[in-house]
């Protein structure tokens, strides 16, 4: 089978695990990487044996590229993902996918007028017990969900110096929380401030609350000094809890508590082996535009409602 040619956009602490992955898979053949850093594009370039390019239009004009990670900060990762999806390269676009919604469907826009893939990177998604747990939610084997808790904290890692918490983190969250429960949220209040970051907030609550009267909580922070990801989904019957960390589950009965054994697996490898299988087999990814466009819409309700201190209601 042929090799899918993959490059990677912007080699800072993220982007060079894409490419150590790129170069670990079958499937995938790591052609290229490129950051404004010619520093950065340089070593990791070698390290992984690709070309070190500065300039993605240089790049992207490399037939051998048929798809790209873009992992660049993230007020640049439209504008990157932009060029790639006119220069038909297939695109996995680091979350938040952009600053803000107006971008993310232009983005989705030019990849239907480019027939070429769009996918964004929620990484908890590839957690081995989450599809688990959406299963259990879904065929209520917990009893009907009444709330879901999510809490991602630690203290702020200083290279974030372009978004808040909100869309750099619990936007996360935002995406799991939909894709358990399969559902838009109807509204969202949240608080949101800064206490150490001077630009960005650096802590937010969020809630959302849905049609039927079940609600999430997210909580972020970059103020804890360790670090905590977890889930926690309350049901009439149950509670299922996930460390994001550990990868562990465990579903909370009255009587007894299962949990359930998964192999401890990089959801990095899997979230590209999936991008790259999707491309091959001309299959759609799991993860679309459109859950990075409603996951911004979410986080940017969120911001709104802080800064207005009410409920804004989201209209889908
Ligand atoms: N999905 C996840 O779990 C996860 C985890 C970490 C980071 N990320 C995302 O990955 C992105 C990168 O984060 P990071 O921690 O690696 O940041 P970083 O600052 O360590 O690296 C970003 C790199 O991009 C380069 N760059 C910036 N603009 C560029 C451009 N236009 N073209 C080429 N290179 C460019 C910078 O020089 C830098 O080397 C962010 O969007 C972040 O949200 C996602």
């Amino acid at each position: 089978m042929k090799k899918l040619g993959v490059a990677v956009i912007g080699t800072g602490f993220w982007g060079k695990n894409h490419a150590r992955i790129y170069k670990e898979l079958a499937a995938t053949e790591l052609i290229a990487v490129c950051d404004i850093n010619p520093e950065r594009a340089t070593r990791v370039a070698s390290q992984f044996s690709a070309k070190p390019y500065t300039d993605t239009a240089k790049m992207f004009r490399n037939n051998r590229i048929d798809a790209v990670s873009i992992c660049t900060w993230s007020t640049e990762l439209a504008k990157e993902a932009r060029k790639a999806l006119k220069m038909k390269k297939h695109v996995l676009v680091e979350k938040p996918m952009a600053t803000n919604t107006i971008q993310a469907k232009k983005l989705i826009e030019i990849a239907k007028e480019n027939s070429v893939l769009l996918s964004v990177g929620f990484l908890m998604r590839f957690i081995p017990g989450l599809k688990r747990i959406k299963k259990a939610v879904e065929q209520k084997k917990i009893g009907d969900m009444v709330c879901a808790n999510a809490k991602r904290v630690s203290q702020w890692p200083e290279r974030i110096g372009d978004v808040g918490v909100v869309k750099d983190t619990a936007i996360h969250d935002i995406d799991v929380i939909k894709y358990i429960t399969d559902e838009d949220p109807i509204g969202v209040y949240a608080k949101t401030g800064n206490m150490k970051h001077k630009k960005f907030e650096d802590y937010a609550q969020i809630m959302l609350t849905y049609k039927d009267g079940k609600s999430a909580f997210i909580e972020s922070n970059w103020l804890t000094p360790y670090k905590t990801r977890k889930l926690v989904i309350t049901g009439s019957e149950a509670i299922i809890k996930l460390d994001y960390i550990t990868q562990e589950v465990w579903i909370e009965k009255q009587k007894r508590t299962v949990k359930p054994e998964y192999k401890f697996k990089e959801p990095l490898k899997l979230e590209l082996q999936h991008f790259a299988d999707c491309i091959l087999k001309k299959e759609k990814p799991i993860i679309s535009g459109f859950d990075g466009l409603k996951a911004l819409k979410i986080a940017e309700g969120a911001l709104k409602s802080s800064i207005k201190n009410k409920l804004i209601k989201l209209n889908w």
